[in-house]
């Protein structure tokens, strides 16, 4: 992949939290990684071993103690003001579980067009409407879901919502944690085949976390093992399944799927 095409690059990042005994936890405990535009680097590793973290500080929910990231070629940890309204547009998040993420008193265009409201406040509600409506579409939300509220939905559809949610503002870089474990297995392959073709349809970069091999075997492009806070092997999706260097990684991938694996998906995307 050519450097052109760096999208982000993270370097030293660490966090580490307190624990009740007045010891620590290193949840993070320095990740380097580079990001190329159009790929999805999945980020792999049992529960504890700092995915959601990393996934934080990606987004900035949270402030490393150590480490950097450039993002978009700007300094995207001391960005400010002006700079970080327009970086964090560009970096949208889909979390685990679509049962928190979205607010139960807000009709799902609402839920939807809050982004759209919040960073671009100039734009008018016909225009608005159009853009919900366009994204709703595209992740397979017929108009009836418009003036529904969230509860009046399943585990799939909410995660469809969240997902139309992130991409309203077009951004560049996705970050997934866990999108599809708290979904029922077919319902999870459904949401997979979407980001997949979401990826083309938007130009979408992804980091897509999860804990299962599986998983990731059908959409990633890079694969980044995790445990206990670092990165223990990094490589194309091809390498790291077919030729781990690392005992760890194959435990993880002779680990029992929990979805059904589509023969080849690794080379998807
Ligand atoms: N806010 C927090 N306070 C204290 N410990 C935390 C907090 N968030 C995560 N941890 C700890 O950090 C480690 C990594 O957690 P997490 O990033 O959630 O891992 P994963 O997403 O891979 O399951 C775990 O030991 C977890 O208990
Ligand atoms: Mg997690």
């Amino acid at each position: 992949m050519i450097r052109d095409n760096l999208l982000l690059v993270a370097r030293g990042l660490r966090k580490s939290f307190a624990l009740p005994d007045g010891g620590s936890i290193r949840a993070v405990d320095g990740v380097d990684f580079d990001l190329c535009s159009g790929e999805t680097l999945a980020v792999v590793g049992e529960s504890g071993c700092g995915k959601t973290t990393l996934a934080r500080l990606l987004v900035r929910l949270e402030q490393p103690e150590e480490g950097e990231i450039n993002f978009l070629g700007c300094d995207w940890l001391r960005a400010s003001g002006r700079e970080l309204r327009q970086l964090r547009r560009q970096m949208q998040m889909i979390f685990q579980d679509p049962y928190s993420s979205l607010d139960p008193r807000q009709r799902i265009a609402s839920a939807i067009g809050e982004p759209l409201r919040i960073h671009e406040p100039g734009t008018s509600s016909s225009d608005r409407r159009r853009r919900i409506e366009e994204v709703m579409d595209a992740v397979g939300l017929g108009q009836e879901s418009l003036d529904r509220y969230p509860h009046e939905y399943s585990g799939g559809q909410r995660q469809r919502v969240a997902i139309a949610r992130a991409l309203a503002l077009r951004p560049k870089l996705v970050v997934a944690d866990e999108p599809v474990s708290a979904l029922d297995p077919s319902i999870g392959a459904q949401i997979l085949d979407l980001l997949v073709r979401l990826q083309t349809e938007y130009g979408l970069t992804y980091l897509f976390i999860s804990h299962s091999m599986p998983v990731v075997a059908q959409l990633a492009t890079r694969i980044a093992v995790m445990r206990e806070g670092r990165f223990v092997e990094i490589g194309s999706a091809e390498q790291i399944l077919n030729r781990p260097a690392q005992p760890y990684t194959k435990t993880l991938i002779d680990a029992v799927p929990e979805l059904p694996v589509q023969p080849g998906g690794f080379t998807a995307g």
